[in-house]
């Protein structure tokens, strides 16, 4: 069983933004499965690295298109984004600088880090796109 798993009740209605969400849930159950299995420090922080990366990459794109049908909800979620990518940089840095070890309550953080907020949050705008004609 995976650490996590997406599943239809996380759509959020837009087929780019579900894929992106699917990746990042794979890279939270890859940096998970490197943790049990006993992975070396670099491959764990290369994966908690490329998650930051992909993180920023999705906010953007997600950014880009509130920004485009000027949703009304986009300064919000912009400040989500920016805490949700300060709080992964942060936990990358002390990773990095040895000052914290990827444990189950580091994982359980980013599970729910990432799981609440596209069940709280980018489901908000599904409605939203959806009446826009995007799918
Ligand atoms: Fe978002
Ligand atoms: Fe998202």
């Amino acid at each position: 069983m995976p650490f996590i798993s997406w599943d239809e009740s996380m759509s959020v209605g837009v087929a780019e933004f579900d894929n992106h969400h699917q990746k990042l849930v794979a890279l939270v159950n890859k940096l998970f499965d490197a943790m049990k299995a006993g992975k070396a420090k670099e491959v764990l922080g290369d994966i908690l690295k490329e998650l930051m990366e992909y993180t920023k990459y999705h906010f953007e794109a997600e950014e880009r298109l509130m920004r485009e049908y000027a949703y009304p909800g986009f300064v919000t979620h912009r400040a989500e984004h920016e805490k949700l990518v300060q709080e992964v940089s942060t936990l990358y840095q002390k990773f990095q600088a040895g000052d914290i070890f990827l444990s189950l309550d580091t994982m359980n953080f980013l599970k729910e880090w990432l799981a609440k907020h596209i069940l709280q949050s980018d489901m908000v705008y599904k409605p939203f796109f959806n009446q826009k004609g995007i799918r």
